[in-house]
């Protein structure tokens, strides 16, 4: 097929539900002419009436004019039957997530439609590969993954299975821009890009918490402090615990079980005890309460008189010497660069950045007696920084004190290995890594779907500029140490570059 120009061409939606609507409504309003077809008797017609009202509010609050809501409900169309929009050039389909249900629908539509139109699917998990199969010209049908609400969230992965045609992606990569969307080029294969790389986000978290390493409200304030918008725990209980599991779930079916996608067994008892979060009124918190205040725990002051060394050099050994020179009332920090840890020395114990051994390990091979290691310095001013720690009773509070001082809130968690947020961040950049080894996406594709498609505060490859390749991979390897399996071994991606 050659390239085609889809601006403003007639456009069939197939599905009137949350997404289908969405993309409609979207469409319309970049100057489509938009037909809208739902087995459901009326259901195309209801979902235009409510359309109506969600514009009329956004007149109301002067988000749109009056005339362009008349332009978008004038420029959409139901139809009780698939021929009476036969003439369109791009069918966007937002069926249920079944594949017989979406190959049988195209293969219908197959024999209605041009041979020039564009068959697109906006299946979540399903291979579009698999749903081309059975068609005539199984080139032309691509995958148009929006995210919801469709709207507002600005990503569209366009997903290419063994027989698209390139030129049928790059015209709805194009027609995505037209929409003022960013549109992302990925192959077909579980999760494509963003529900495959987001798994750790959720894994690590719903881990941390089977061994009972850190509360929900603390995990979520040391994501916050990260920069993320919102926690894990509060994520998903917003999307529902039997969504995500649904998700996980399929990733791991479609990945032949590997158990680097295991599902957790948190989650499926809260899914089987109905716990699924706002919708049920309980998930990890009780809503409409939601999660409960970081409870304050008491942090003893450090004397005046200690001694503070900043160990190590780059960003995080400069960020720490500034923070102790403010602490110290703007007097330059003792600095010892070539030390082969980044962290500090503070009367007499040191509190070292996490290269992924737990605390106990790092005592026991650097022969100390009290250290403590901390997560990644939070991003966010005042943010919360975990920690742990081995050695004499009084350790934790010196720790606790002089992160304290620093200007960060201190939150003491078990001795995990890598931590909270590291732990996290390494495992994002991992699943992004293979995502490129794997020809799923490029790094700046990876990056930009998930700032767009999750609002993540940066890509996994902006963090793996961040923490550094070694840093990466000591993480991980520390927790394969831990935990052996296939979960945390680390990419091949990320071993060839380091
Ligand atoms: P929905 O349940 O809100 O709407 C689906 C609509 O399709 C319903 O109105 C149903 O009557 C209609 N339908 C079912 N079978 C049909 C058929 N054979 N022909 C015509 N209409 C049919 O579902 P939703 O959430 O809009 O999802 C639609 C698709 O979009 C699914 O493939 C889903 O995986 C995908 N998706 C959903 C996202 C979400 O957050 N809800 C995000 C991205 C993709």
């Amino acid at each position: 097929m050659s390239t085609h120009n889809l601006n403003q061409a007639p456009l069939l939606v197939v599905g009137a539900g949350i997404m289908g609507m969405g993309i409609a409504q979207v469409a319309a309003q970049s100057g489509h002419n938009v037909w809208v077809y739902d087995t459901r008797a009326e259901a195309a017609v209801q979902a235009k009436h409510k359309l109506a009202d969600t514009l009329a509010a956004l007149v109301t609050k002067g988000k749109m004019t009056a005339d362009a809501v008349q332009g978008v409900l004038s420029s959409i169309t139901p139809v009780a039957q698939l021929s009476d929009a036969a003439h369109v050039r791009l069918v966007v389909e937002a069926i249920v997530e079944n594949l017989a249900v979406k190959r049988s629908l195209f293969q219908e539509l197959e024999a209605l439609v041009g041979e020039h139109c564009i068959l697109a699917t906006n299946t979540s998990s399903l291979s579009v590969t698999a749903i081309a199969n059975g068609l005539k010209h199984p080139a032309r049908m691509v995958g148009m993954h929006f995210f919801n609400p469709v709207p507002l969230m600005k990503l569209v992965e366009v997903v290419s299975g063994l027989q698209t045609d390139a030129a049928v992606a790059q015209s709805i990569f194009d027609l995505a821009g037209a929409w003022g969307k960013t549109a992302v080029h990925a192959r077909s294969t579980p999760g494509f890009i963003v529900n495959r790389i987001a798994r750790p986000f959720y894994a690590e978290t719903l881990a941390l918490l089977q061994e009972q390493a850190a509360q929900p409200e603390q995990l979520d304030a040391l994501f916050r402090g990260a920069g993320f918008r919102m926690g894990p725990c509060e994520l998903i209980d917003l999307i529902g615990h039997d969504t995500n599991f649904s998700v996980t779930q399929s990733v791991f079916e479609a990945n032949f079980f590997d158990r680097r996608f295991t599902p957790s067994l948190v989650q499926r008892e809260m899914v089987e005890g109905g716990l699924l979060g706002r919708k049920s009124g309980r998930g990890f918190y009780n809503y409409p309460d939601g999660a409960p205040a970081l409870a304050a725990s008491h942090v003893s002051t450090l004397p005046a008189t200690a001694q503070w060394v900043v160990h190590g050099s780059g960003d995080v050994a400069d960020a720490l010497a500034s923070a102790v020179s403010q602490c110290l009332g703007g007097k330059t920090a003792s600095r010892a660069t070539s030390s082969n840890w980044v962290g500090l020395e503070v009367a007499g114990l040191q509190l070292r950045q996490t290269d992924g051994r737990p605390a106990w390990q790092v005592a026991q091979d650097a022969c100390l007696k009290d250290v403590a290691v901390f997560d990644e310095l939070p991003t966010v001013a005042g943010g919360v920084l975990a920690f742990a720690c081995v050695g004499r009773q009084n350790a934790s509070e010196l720790a606790a004190a002089a992160l304290h001082a620093l200007g960060y809130v201190p939150a003491q968690v078990s001795d995990t290995p890598g931590l909270v947020v590291a732990r996290t961040l390494a495992m994002l950049v991992n699943e992004a890594a293979d995502a490129v080894l794997h020809g799923v996406c490029t790094p700046e594709g990876a990056n930009a779907a998930m700032k767009l498609g999750v609002n993540y505060p940066a890509g996994p490859f902006d963090w793996l500029d961040r923490m550094g390749r070694a840093r990466v991979v000591a993480v991980l390897h520390a927790l394969d140490a831990c935990y052996r399996g296939e979960r945390y071994r680390v990419s091949p991606w990320l071993q060839r570059a380091v």
